[in-house]
């Protein structure tokens, strides 16, 4: 590498000069939120998890998508508890994403979260890339129909395991549904008095476990990332990216961990985060919480980021 980039101050001067900045954020973004990230000790979902003794041997089989497909319980006993919320915060680390993008210093937010924090600060859709999917769909993991994901959120939030609509459809037009119907007859007379509308809601419930499970599109261990990571990064950004900035990741999963080092090598690397990575090599890193150093980079920059959560100077 020719120039020698190390210290804050030429983190500074690297923001001010770049033009197209590739930003590859992890859960550590959002934990000033109040949202765990995943590995912390104690305090990350995993660990979390462990102690609920969900009888999984690894915390992370609850996004493992042959398990899912075994028993969709685990995942959704969980699920309720990482939906994205709607109070609309996000943190000063997106805010820092969004301040570069007005500037016309992003390229592409390469975000690993599922929280959907990036909208709330303003990450336009096309700067951003969901490279772990998102909640925004879900699709049938039998007949692959797709619905807007807030449709399955209150059986989520209710405990429920979401069915197929169109499977349930489809099970009640060939007949199935009659065949339930008729053992309710058999078993209660007040069913069968009452149980005269076609389209009555518990016509479906004992054909439901037959209906396909709906899933929400976030990555699961075993999945395909979204085509738009490796399009997007192949075809357009390796050859634009002047800068990368790692923000709140481990780099523990790939193919999001092979980003990095896909990139040129000459194109200079910042990582900013708690805990440094030993498998990857950064030219600077920025060790500690990404709030206050992303607010101190602004700071020497000379950019006014302005946030709730952080200080007047
Ligand atoms: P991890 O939990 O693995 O890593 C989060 C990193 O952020 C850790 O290094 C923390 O030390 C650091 N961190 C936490 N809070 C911070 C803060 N306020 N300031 C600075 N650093 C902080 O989370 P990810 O790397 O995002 O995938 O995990 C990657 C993927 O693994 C996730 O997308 C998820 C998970 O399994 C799927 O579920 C498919
Ligand atoms: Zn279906």
């Amino acid at each position: 590498k020719l120039p020698n980039y190390n210290t804050i101050d030429d983190a500074v001067a690297l923001l001010k000069s770049s033009r197209n900045i590739v930003v590859l954020t992890g859960a550590g973004i959002s934990t000033s939120l109040g949202i765990p990230d995943f590995r912390s000790k104690e305090t990350g979902l995993y660990s979390q998890l462990e102690k609920l003794g969900l009888g999984i041997s690894d915390p992370q089989e609850v996004f493992n998508i042959d398990i899912f497909r075994e028993d969709p319980t685990i995942f959704y006993s969980v699920a309720k508890d990482i939906l994205p919320d709607t109070k609309g915060l996000y943190s000063p680390t997106h805010a820092f994403i969004a301040k570069l993008q007005d500037q016309d210093k992003l390229l592409t937010n390469y975000s690993q979260n599922i929280d959907n924090i990036e909208a709330n600060a303003g990450i336009r859709p096309d700067k951003l890339v969901q490279c772990h999917g998102s909640f925004a769909t879900a699709t049938c993991q039998k007949c692959g129909y797709k619905v807007q994901g807030d449709t399955i959120f209150a059986d989520i939030k209710a405990g429920n395991i979401p069915r197929c609509e169109k499977c349930i459809a489809a099970l009640r037009s060939n007949g199935s549904v009659k065949r339930k119907r008729s053992y309710n007859k058999s078993t209660s007379k007040k069913t069968r008095r009452r149980s005269t509308d076609d389209d009555d809601d518990d016509d479906g419930q004992y054909d439901i476990p037959a209906a396909g499970v709906m899933k929400p599109d976030i990555t699961f261990f075993g999945e395909e990332l979204p085509d738009e990571f490796s399009q997007r990064l192949v075809k357009h950004d390796r050859d634009l990216v002047d800068l990368v900035i790692v923000i709140g990741t481990s780099l523990k999963v790939a193919p999001v961990s092979e980003v990095v080092p896909y990139l040129p090598p000459h194109i200079p690397q910042i990582y900013i985060s708690r805990t440094p990575v030993s498998h990857i090599n950064f030219d600077i890193d920025l060790l500690g919480d990404c709030d206050v150093i992303v607010a101190e980079l602004c700071r020497r920059a000379g950019w006014n980021l302005e946030h709730p959560m952080l200080k007047p100077d």
